[in-house]
């Protein structure tokens, strides 16, 4: 108690302002104590040393699986055959480049394969058991997701394409960026026109930073920041998606992917070798081939009851949780830039602190709740409880290298954002207010801003 007396009254002495007395917001160690200090095209690949044989074994075998290109079955090599009869991509790593994220053109400048266009049909009858387990019903012809690729004699679903539209935002001194209007379409369709009502949403791989601490944070402490009435009145209201567990049978909080329609990084990861590898699981037994498409039902199968085992699939789960955070680069300089993600609001979603069950303070820079985003982003499709125009808070933490490891990323769910100013530029509905303040700042303002959020 002295001591702080008279550091204050030196303080007064010494003329500072309230202000120096303000505690700078520290977010150096990202992931607290899963914080790893790496630059690199490897920072999102570094994880936990384990001395423990077996977990150290774990980690490697999920590791190779995540990589892994897997082949057609029947093939000499058993342990990763089963791929297909349709799919989008060979393996994990192809879509999350370097373990990140993707964007929404290739080197040719055509629609990357990391962007997914996913099926649905508001407009048939809507089946319950259907609606409960999956969250939408599916395209009655092509499922659930576009298929670009195929095993021999078995055609691809068809091809995905992007075009894009253009407009300006000028800010207040006249300064402008260009932004884009992304549209995507299918050609080439092998099995008959879509049905009528079907909606082609799309979706960029999200980055695999920090998820085994996301899935610590108390479910509670996630819970605490729903305002579905914004009975606070700031804008800003916030829902939990419900979704199906296939572990436990129930409705879990859904934490994952761009609409948090996946309750556990086991899940998400089973459902992605299914829906984009053709890979079937103790999860996900079934083929992806919709009643319609007989050659694909016909297809070979591997010689295994499923393509990948619980044990490696366990495994590339238990890889994926043991995934450290890049730490912040150069904290102090960018005290203000964080300073101004406080005070546009930015943090009303994207929460800078959690603490994990286990007692790990972390940044990610999300609340995991869904926020409606206007109707720009609104994608005419709704998962779960997740309305067409509502999306969660991705998480920001790795933003600022997402380039380095990956040159072609772009940002928001469908990758029309060249840039983080782009997609700040792009926020609608309860972030309209936040965009807004971001317009009117002066430039070296808004330098510090996007300062701060390359360096996290
Ligand atoms: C064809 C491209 C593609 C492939 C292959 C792919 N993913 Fe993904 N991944 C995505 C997309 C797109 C999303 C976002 C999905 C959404 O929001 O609905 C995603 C999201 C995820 C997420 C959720 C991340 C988060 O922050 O919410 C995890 C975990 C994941 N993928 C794991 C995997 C694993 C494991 C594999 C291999 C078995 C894999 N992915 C293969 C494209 C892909
Ligand atoms: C009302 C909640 C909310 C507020 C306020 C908000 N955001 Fe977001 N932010 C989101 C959601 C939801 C998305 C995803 C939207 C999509 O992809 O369609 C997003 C996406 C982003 C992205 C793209 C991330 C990626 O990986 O593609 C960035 C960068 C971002 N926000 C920064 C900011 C900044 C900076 C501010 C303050 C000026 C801000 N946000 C305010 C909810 C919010």
């Amino acid at each position: 108690m002295r001591i702080s007396l008279l550091t204050l009254s030196t303080l007064m002495v010494l003329g500072c302002s309230s202000d120096t007395q303000e505690v700078v917001k520290n977010y150096e160690n990202l992931g607290g104590k899963m914080s790893v200090e790496d630059v690199s095209k490897q920072a999102f690949s570094k994880g936990v040393v384990y001395e423990d044989r077996d977990l150290h074994e774990q980690f490697y075998q999920g590791r190779l699986f995540f990589k892994t290109a897997w082949v057609e079955a029947p093939a000499s090599t058993k342990a990763r055959d089963g791929l297909g009869p349709l799919f989008s991509s060979i393996s994990c790593l192809a879509c999350h480049v370097n373990n990140g994220g993707g964007g929404v053109l290739n080197k040719k400048g055509e629609l990357d394969r990391s962007v997914v266009l996913r099926l649905s049909n508001p407009k048939i009858e809507q089946d319950a058991e259907t609606l409960k387990k999956g969250g939408f019903m599916p395209d009655p012809h092509y499922g659930a997701q576009v298929s670009i690729r195929s095993n021999t004699n078995i055609s691809a679903e068809a091809k995905t394409n992007v075009s894009f539209t253009y407009k300006r935002h000028t800010y207040k001194d006249g300064k402008s960026v260009e932004l884009r209007i992304p549209h995507f379409s299918l050609s080439k369709l092998a099995y008959g026109a879509l049905e009528d009502g079907s909606v082609i949403s799309p979706r960029r791989a999200l980055s695999m930073v920090g998820l085994g601490e996301i899935e610590k944070i108390p479910e509670q402490d996630i819970l605490k920041n729903v305002d579905e009435k914004d009975s606070d009145k700031d804008g800003i209201s916030g829902r939990a998606n419900y979704v199906y567990d296939i572990v436990t049978d129930s409705s879990a909080l859904g934490r994952f992917t761009w609409k948090g329609s996946a309750p556990s990084v086991l899940q998400q990861s089973a459902a992605a070798f299914s829906n984009d590898m053709g890979i079937s699981s103790p999860l996900f037994p079934q083929e992806n081939c919709s009643k319609t498409q007989e050659a694909c039902r016909k297809a070979n199968k591997s010689r295994d009851e499923f393509d990948i085992t619980k044990k490696r699939l366990d495994a590339v789960a238990f890889y994926l949780r043991s995934l450290k955070v890049p730490q912040q680069r150069e904290t102090l300089k960018h005290s203000e830039g964080a300073k101004l993600f406080t005070t546009l609001e930015c943090v009303k979603c994207h929460k800078d602190s959690f603490t994990t069950c286990d007692g790990n303070t972390i940044h990610p820079f999300s609340d995991f709740l869904l926020h409606d985003m206007g109707e720009d982003l609104d994608d005419a499709r709704a998962e779960f409880l997740a309305s067409s125009s509502e999306w969660r808070t991705p998480p920001l933490w790795g933003l600022g290298l997402s380039k380095k490891l990956n040159s072609l990323v772009s940002f928001l769910h469908d990758g029309r954002a060249r840039s983080i100013e782009e997609a700040i530029l792009w926020h609608g509905g309860e972030a309209k207010s936040s965009r807004e303040k971001f317009s009117a700042l002066s430039v070296d303002e808004r330098t510090k801003l996007l300062g701060f959020l390359n360096s996290i």
